[in-house]
């Protein structure tokens, strides 16, 4: 269990640069698996997510180390098709080795993903794509075996833009014949990352960031190495606690254009941003105004991922913000935590009504999920007083020493380590970092 002590009131000002983008390595170091090759990454983030995505690496035969923010993996020697349920459970991303799986073994055996609970995250997509390539699908309980002599290309129509089974279908279709055209197709970052490393392992691709991806042939070449892009839901993340901070910051190493909707509310609320083609300077006097109605959608809309952070920055603004929520069903959970600090937050369905009250008050709080856990930390910034967050290890899964770079900003943030639990009450802590 970490636990993050948080004492609100300090400015967030200076410079640091952004970590790569989880959710563009995962389906990246699935990817590696389609032929045998030798892949390095670099800029890959040093988190759970990727640490169990390395480990299913190893599991199926390759090998696979991360040092620092670079990633080796040799896929030459594969010998299983099976990921364990244990590995399985971990994240929602072991769902894009089914993709892999098929395009190299024709053959793939697994279990429903883990992951943030966000409501049902259901695959039905991600097996009807596979069956309309000519997989056979058997579901056995949890239990899916997915097999294919031969996958063949045809047209696909999603019925929703879903990234993850986009980015599967994208990397089966490596393996099909003849082409493949995913129609309705996810257009976020991710997948054009995703797209442009498969282009240089040797498949013929393109309309990524369109609605219409076409995959044709695929040459194999052996060996390469990418650079993933930064992440804009933690870049979002930052902007977020700089503008309720009143702070005065910049980001660097970031694609401003990826994360503009979140930029463009930032605005709206009444910060300064100046940005270019890799740097975002965000300055706030800390008397921001709410934002009117904000609907999550999928790219290029406002992020699902960035909602619970700018939720989180706007809990003091000046007036009413509606959020919408329009990709999951139970992305709220964080709400019930951030009213323990005297937000004025009410949820009716999938929308969140933020009324913003003057002051905050620390309080102890449980990280919920992933973002929601990071929105606990934004408005910990902007209250009075001391903030603890109880997490069992959600932040850590996409966040790279956010304590760091936080404190390397000013703010006065402290991670430690629950030891023991004995009883329930008497604990022992242990900093882990800094
Ligand atoms: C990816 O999840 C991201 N994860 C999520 O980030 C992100 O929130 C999400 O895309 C939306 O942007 C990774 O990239 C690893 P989806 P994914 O398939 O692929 C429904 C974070 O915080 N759906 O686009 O799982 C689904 O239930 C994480 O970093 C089906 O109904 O998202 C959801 O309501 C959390 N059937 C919606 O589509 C399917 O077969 C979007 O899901 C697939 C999805």
């Amino acid at each position: 269990m970490d636990i993050w002590k948080i004492r609100g009131g300090s400015r967030l000002e200076g410079a640091c640069f952004v970590q790569g983008s989880k959710n563009a390595s995962l389906p990246i170091i699935a990817a590696s698996l389609i032929s045998p090759a030798e892949t390095e990454l670099m800029n890959v983030p040093r988190l759970r997510d990727v640490d169990s995505a390395l480990r299913i690496l190893r599991h199926l035969g390759c090998s696979a180390q991360q040092q620092g923010n670079d990633v080796y993996i040799n896929s030459t020697g594969i010998s299983e098709n099976k990921i364990p349920h244990s590995l399985m459970l971990e994240m929602r991303s072991s769902v894009i080795f089914m993709g892999a799986l098929l395009a190299r073994c024709g053959e793939a055996r697994l279990s429903l993903p883990g992951g943030c609970q966000l409501g049902k995250r259901p695959i039905d997509i991600h097996i009807s794509a596979f069956r309309q390539m000519g997989a056979e699908i058997e579901e056995d309980g949890s239990n899916i075996r997915c097999s294919a002599a031969r996958l063949r290309g045809c047209e696909l129509r999603l019925p929703f833009p879903s990234v993850g089974a986009t980015e599967n279908i994208m990397l089966a279709a490596c393996a099909a014949e003849g082409e493949t055209v995913i129609k309705g197709a996810a257009r976020e970052p991710e997948i054009s990352a995703l797209a442009e490393y498969l282009r240089r392992m040797g498949c013929d691709i393109e309309g990524e960031g369109s609605d219409t991806i076409v995959i044709g042939g695929f040459t194999p070449k052996g060996q390469l190495s990418y650079r993933v892009i930064s992440d804009r839901i933690v870049a979002a993340t930052l902007a977020c606690a700089a503008a309720c901070t009143g702070g005065d910051v910049e980001l660097r190493a970031v694609e401003p254009e990826h994360f503009s909707t979140v930029l463009y509310f930032l605005k709206q609320a009444g910060c300064d941003i100046i940005s270019d083609k890799y740097t975002v300077r965000l300055r706030s006097d800390g008397k921001l105004r709410a934002v009117g109605d904000v609907c999550t959608q999928p790219y290029p809309g406002f992020p699902t991922d960035a909602q619970p952070v700018l939720m989180a920055a706007l809990l003091k603004a000046h007036g009413r913000t509606h959020i919408t929520e329009n990709i999951f069903e139970n992305r709220y959970r964080q709400v019930e935590q951030l009213c323990r600090l005297g937000a004025d937050i009410s949820v009716n369905g999938r929308v969140a009504d933020i009324n913003g009250v003057d002051m905050l008050y620390g309080s102890s709080l449980e990280a919920t999920d992933l973002r929601g856990g990071a929105a606990m930390i934004v408005a910990g910034l902007s209250a009075e007083g001391e903030t603890l967050i109880h997490d069992e290890g959600h932040i850590k899964r996409g966040y790279e020493d956010l304590d760091q770079v936080l404190c390397s900003l000013g703010a006065d943030v402290k991670l430690e380590k629950m030891k023991g639990t004995a009883n329930g009450f008497q604990y022992t802590y242990e900093k882990t970092q800094n």
